[in-house]
């Protein structure tokens, strides 16, 4: 049996200058972003694209986001930048959104999965913008996890998950925000309003602010298929070994022992309203930032405290609510 497996080295930000030198010569780095953390490669280099695919398990027809340093680099990676794009960088860039642009030639298959577009961001975090700025090219970054389960937003997960699969994990100050980017499709210019693919941490109402025709996610059940326009929502997504199951109220707990198989984990932003036995784990969050941010590790403690079940609160759709609510929506996702 050939061992793919490398050694993975953990860097600190001491050591940027090598985690570029690693990312130019083809190879993988985890690194941190204001959002969780991206599994980068050059997005220039087909070969260490693949080995995206491979270290995630990732399906071939979900396509990558490019990470850039600066708009200087966009001429590398897009074709035209419609006004209604401009106007959106000039908002909330660097920071937590994506545009889906038309995409430039140069732009390799394996990273767009074939489409005519690509999707682009500039990260908000200072160790990602200095080893973006050491590379010196675009580098394509999915959230740096195992296909289907939650993001890595701690060294530990990004480690369980990818350890032996990258060549090294850039550690530093952790990701803030806790949830992926939000995603825009502006790639169609005068032709078709824009429209959010995927919510996050900028939110529909400040999009509505720079661009008031802004649409928002399409149910999927209505996109026809030659029309999903963000491949990658069709996959499992977000989810740990544990049933993630989500409630409104309290009294739908299976908090009795007697009730359920194994230990229980509650994420909620209401506290307990009454005692606990030892094996329920409830975590309560004192405001929805909170909840985005601690999301997914909440999601990983179920599996390593054992947990049958994972019930979420649920949370009103409107600002990062809406966010919120895909991913636990798509984290309760009856498995395939
Ligand atoms: O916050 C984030 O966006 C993180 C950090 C690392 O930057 N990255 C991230 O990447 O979440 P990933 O691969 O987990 O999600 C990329 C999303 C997928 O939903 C994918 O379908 C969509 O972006 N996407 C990428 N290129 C696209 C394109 N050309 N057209 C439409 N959707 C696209
Ligand atoms: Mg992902």
């Amino acid at each position: 049996m050939v061992n793919h497996r490398k050694t993975t080295l953990v860097l600190t930000s001491d050591h940027l200058g090598r985690a570029a030198e690693i990312l130019r010569s083809g190879g993988l780095v985890v690194f941190p972003t204001e959002t969780v953390f991206g599994l980068g490669a050059d997005a220039t280099n087909p070969q260490a694209v693949a080995k995206i695919f491979e270290a995630k398990g990732r399906p071939s027809d979900n396509p990558l986001i490019v990470h850039l340093a600066s708009t200087d680099q966009l001429p590398q990676v897009v074709r035209a930048i419609p006004e209604p794009a401009r106007r959106l960088m000039d908002a909330f860039w660097p920071g937590p959104l994506t545009l889906v642009l038309p995409k430039n030639r140069a732009v390799p298959h394996a990273v767009t999965a074939g489409l005519d577009s690509v999707a682009v961001r500039i990260p908000n975090h200072p160790l990602a913008l200095e080893l973006l700025r050491l590379a010196k090219r675009p580098i394509a970054a999915p959230s740096a996890n195992r296909s289907g389960r939650p993001s890595g937003t701690r060294l530990a997960e990004i480690l369980e998950d990818l350890e032996g699969r990258v060549d090294a994990v850039l550690t530093g100050p952790l990701p803030p925000l806790g949830l992926e980017s939000s995603v825009v499709d502006v790639s169609r210019g005068h032709e078709r309003p824009p429209r959010l693919l995927r919510s996050g941490s900028v939110t529909l109402e400040q999009l509505r602010q720079v661009l008031p025709d802004c649409q928002p996610p399409e149910p999927e059940a209505d996109a026809a298929d030659d029309e999903i326009r963000s491949p990658g929502v069709r996959h499992p997504h977000y989810q740990p070994r544990a049933e993630v199951r989500l409630f409104n109220d309290s009294t739908q707990l299976p908090v009795d022992p007697a009730d359920r198989i194994g230990p229980l984990m509650v994420l909620a932003l209401t506290p307990a309203d009454r005692a606990l036995p030892a094996d329920c784990h409830w975590l309560t969050f004192d405001s929805l930032e909170a909840y985005a941010a601690e999301l997914y590790a909440g999601l990983r403690q179920a599996d390593r405290l054992g947990a049958g079940q994972v019930w979420c609160q649920r949370v009103p759709e409107q600002g990062l609510g809406r966010a919120l609510m895909d991913r636990l929506g798509r984290a309760a996702a009856a498995r395939m």
